[in-house]
């Protein structure tokens, strides 16, 4: 008996053991489990594997469900599970809920009124990613965290209702930016038991002033209110909080100087202020955040010098105080304890002096801008130290000496960017085949060397940078024939060569570019997003990055080759200002992706190709001051053009405007054919001729009427009338025409 009793008993411990380990021991409240299956996001799960929620089985079992001792619901963890439908208000019965996570889903639908207060027990909400919409009108007495950033909520929020410290006083971190919520900056009412650590409330419409109150946080660590709408000055007593590492407050309008104030932040980290409208001088004393790692003041009104205390700061990995209005002579600063720095940018102030020295033993810096200032002198041969240096901008100041430039920066092995337009102006183009060295410039992208009034020819050292991608020789005085190797070069996809006085064709081979003329996944312009973390790209030296070839104001002659079709990838295509002859080739509308086209101020002649209307995305178009004949295609993006694309041509007929014409053609005429005499279309005519040929004695007029003589003197005496005349008589060939047919 006991034999056979002791397995079965056995088997029933083993069983309730196992159960105790899955479920924490309890099976699930009954309240629970219906508060939970009346869910309506459940149903319309998408994601792979469905939630195994399954009324038959005990829900503290249950995929992303965690139970109390009492198998009461503690946890809803459903993070990036695909699920879609709206929050039921049912899940107010889940009253032991501590932790909700349903955050990169597809929720929708608003916040159901009242049911987060109702959570008595909620610590963590999550609910980020996903459009939950309308607005957020109170939250639980328990709560700590709150995430429902990057959501579709809008409306106010109201800070006596979400938080402060008799709502809310376990706040700590608050997170609803990227939403669209409008109205008075939403100030949590803080006092010394305060525990808020991280607010967030950037990406948001938020307007009018940051209100004093924030001094009184005095845990807060990280304040983030960027790209909003707020205005005035800075919350200066926010300077008294001690325990803050990071203030954000980029892309809105605020105004007014930074304030001494900030150097009591003794633990600041980052400093975010860009686009705004700050002015005054940066504070003397800044070089006391000695925390600091991330300066970033680009796009203000600041003014005054660099303050010299700054480089105090050793921590310091980015500075970005572009686009301000800063003086001084910057070779008078000591860069050299910023041993941790990768990116200086500098670039658009009115700074002075030769490039600094010490910057050449910061050597991890990576990116360096100082573009668009007025520095003079030469490119440091100390700068070959600089081997991490990929991204260089020195355009648009007084540089000179390019050939000892290149010769220095070629040692930088890790350079991939060299903007150095607007400088050595009116010098030599260094054309010395040995400026590279054996493996010089081996990952050099982007060569800017506009605007310098170099003279000389394209240097064939050009030919060995396997890397490039943009080439910029724009605003120089270049002569000779345009390198046919530059068809050669395995990257290439932006190259402007305008303004030169290049002569000789359009070299055929520029039109097998590898990168523009297959389908091969080069990346485009990843290099330029790198070093910045404002949503603008600040690329400065080109106007765009866009695949490209820019020939515009040169010299050049002879035919646009055929072969031009080739360039599928290309987006924009300059011809202008130059001396093209023959006609425009249809195989352009190959180029599907084209943008713009611009072939004024040449020679062209014959007609606009029909098929040009197929370019969908063709957005600027001219071909201005040619000799081009015929009818303006209709249709696609040519109804946008205005007439200023076509001037300059005088025997280039508007068709619709057909009394604007100020002579007449064979295209004219057919066209007015096919409108006065009621569908004469050409395909057909042309069919009808060759057909009637043979038939008779009806046919030998049409014959007549278009034989080569008769054609000739049929159009030189139609370009003689007045329109109207044409008109009639035109009127007059479809009838004709209909009488043929009868
Ligand atoms: C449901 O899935 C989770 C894992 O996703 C698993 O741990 C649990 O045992 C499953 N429950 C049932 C009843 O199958
Ligand atoms: C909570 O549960 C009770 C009992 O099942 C039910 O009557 C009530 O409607 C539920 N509340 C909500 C908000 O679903
Ligand atoms: C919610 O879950 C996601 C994904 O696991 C996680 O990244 C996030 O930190 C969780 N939220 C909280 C507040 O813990
Ligand atoms: C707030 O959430 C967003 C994602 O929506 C995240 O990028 C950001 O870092 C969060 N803010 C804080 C302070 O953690
Ligand atoms: C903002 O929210 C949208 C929609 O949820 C999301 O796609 C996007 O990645 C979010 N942006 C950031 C910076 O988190
Ligand atoms: C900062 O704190 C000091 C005392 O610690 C106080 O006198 C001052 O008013 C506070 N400043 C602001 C702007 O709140
Ligand atoms: C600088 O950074 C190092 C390493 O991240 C850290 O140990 C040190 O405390 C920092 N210095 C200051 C003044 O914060
Ligand atoms: C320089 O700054 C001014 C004003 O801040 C701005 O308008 C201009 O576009 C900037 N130029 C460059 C090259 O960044
Ligand atoms: C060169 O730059 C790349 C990124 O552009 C970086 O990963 C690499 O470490 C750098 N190498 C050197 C020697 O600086
Ligand atoms: C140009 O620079 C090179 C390299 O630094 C140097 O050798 C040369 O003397 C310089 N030329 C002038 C005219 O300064
Ligand atoms: C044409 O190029 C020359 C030489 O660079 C320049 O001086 C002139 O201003 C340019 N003209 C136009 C209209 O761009
Ligand atoms: C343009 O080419 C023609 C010959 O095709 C030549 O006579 C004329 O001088 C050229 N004009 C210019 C400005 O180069």
């Amino acid at each position: 008996m006991l034999n056979t009793f002791f397995p079965d008993m056995h088997s029933v411990l083993v069983f309730v053991l196992l159960s105790c380990f899955a479920s924490i021991c309890h099976t699930c409240n009954q309240l629970d489990k219906q508060a939970l299956l009346s869910h309506s996001f459940i149903i319309s799960s998408s994601s792979s594997t469905p939630l195994n929620w399954s009324s038959s089985i005990d829900c503290c079992l249950w995929d992303g469900i965690t139970c109390d001792l009492h198998g009461r619901v503690t946890k809803l963890w459903l993070p990036f599970r695909g699920l879609r439908g709206s929050l039921s208000p049912s899940l107010a019965n889940l009253s032991h809920l501590s932790h909700l996570n349903l955050s990169h889903n597809l929720l929708s639908g608003p916040l159901p009124n009242g049911l987060l207060s109702s959570f008595n027990h909620l610590t963590t909400l999550d609910l980020s990613f996903n459009c939950f919409s309308k607005e957020l009108l109170s939250l639980p007495y328990s709560i700590q965290l709150v995430d429902l950033s990057s959501n579709c909520l809008s409306g106010k929020i109201q800070p006596s209702l979400v938080f402060g410290q008799a709502r809310a006083p376990n706040l700590m971190y608050f997170n609803v930016s990227n939403n669209s919520f409008t109205g008075f900056f939403p100030l949590p009412s803080c006092n010394s038991f305060s525990l808020i650590k991280s607010l967030d409330f950037s990406v948001n419409c938020f307007t009018l002033k940051i209100p004093p109150g924030l001094g009184a946080c005095s845990k807060l660590e990280v304040f983030r209110a960027g790209f909003n709408l707020l205005s005035g000055l800075l919350p200066f007593d926010i300077y008294n909080v001690t325990t803050l590492r990071e203030i954000s407050l980029p892309r809105n309008q605020l105004s007014g100087p930074i304030g001494d104030g900030i150097v009591q932040l003794s633990n600041l980290n980052t400093f975010e202020v860009y686009s705004n409208e700050l002015n005054g001088e940066i504070p003397r004393d800044i070089g006391r955040l000695s925390s600091l790692e991330h300066l970033l003041l680009q796009s203000n009104n600041l003014r005054g010098n660099l303050p010299p205390s700054l480089m105090q700061c050793a921590n310091l990995t980015t500075i970005n105080i572009r686009n301000n209005f800063l003086e001084g002579d910057i070779s008078a600063l000591d860069f050299s304890k910023l041993q941790k720095l990768r990116t200086l940018d500098l670039g658009n102030n009115s700074l002075t002096g030769y490039f600094p020295l010490s910057l050449t033993s910061c050597t991890s810096l990576m990116t360096i801008r100082l573009d668009t200032n007025e520095l003079e002198g030469q490119v440091l041969p100390d700068m070959v130290a600089m081997q991490y240096l990929s991204f260089l901008s020195l355009s648009a100041n007084r540089l000179i000496n390019i050939t000892g430039a290149i010769r220095i920066l070629t040692s930088c092995k890790n350079l991939s960017v060299a903007i150095l337009g607007n400088n050595f102006i009116g010098e030599a183009m260094p054309d010395d085949g040995s400026i590279l060295g054996s493996d010089g410039f081996q990952k050099l992208q982007v060569l800017g060397l506009g605007g310098c009034k170099l003279y000389g020819r394209v240097p064939a050292w050009i030919a060995k940078l396997r890397m490039l991608k943009v080439l910029d020789l724009s605003f120089n005085h270049l002569t000779g024939s345009i390198p046919s190797w530059f068809g050669n070069l395995p990257r290439l996809f932006c190259l402007d060569l305008s303004s030169n006085f290049f002569s000789g064709e359009f070299p055929q081979e520029l039109c097998r570019l590898p990168t523009l003329s297959s389908r091969l996944d080069v990346p485009l312009v990843d290099i330029f997003m790198q070093p910045f973390n404002d949503y603008r790209l600040q690329y400065s030296g080109l106007t765009n990055v866009l695949p490209q070839i820019n020939l515009r104001n040169n010299s050049l002659s002879g035919r646009i080759p055929l072969e031009i079709g080739k360039l599928i990838l290309l987006h924009v295509l300059d011809l202008s200002l130059n001396n093209f002859s023959g006609s425009i080739p249809e195989q352009i509308s190959n180029i599907r992706i084209l943008e713009k086209l611009d072939l004024s101020n040449n020679h062209l002649s014959g007609e606009i190709p029909e098929s040009l209307t197929s370019l969908h995305f063709l957005s600027s178009f001219s071909v201005a001051n040619n000799n081009l004949q015929g009818q303006i295609p209709i249709g696609g993006q040519f109804d946008t053009f205005s007439s200023q694309s076509y001037e300059g041509n005088p025997q280039l007929c508007r068709p619709v405007l057909s009394s604007s014409c100020p002579s007449i053609n064979r295209g004219n005429e057919q066209k007015i054919i096919q409108e006065e005499g009621g569908g004469f279309n050409i395909p057909w005519f042309h069919v009808t001729v060759g057909l009637g040929y043979a038939t008779g004695f009806l046919v030998v007029c049409v014959t007549l009427l278009f034989q080569d003589s008769w054609r000739y003197a049929y159009f030189k005496f139609l370009s003689n009338m007045h329109d109207k005349v044409y008109v009639i008589v035109a009127v007059n060939m479809a009838r004709l025409r209909r009488r043929l047919q009868r």
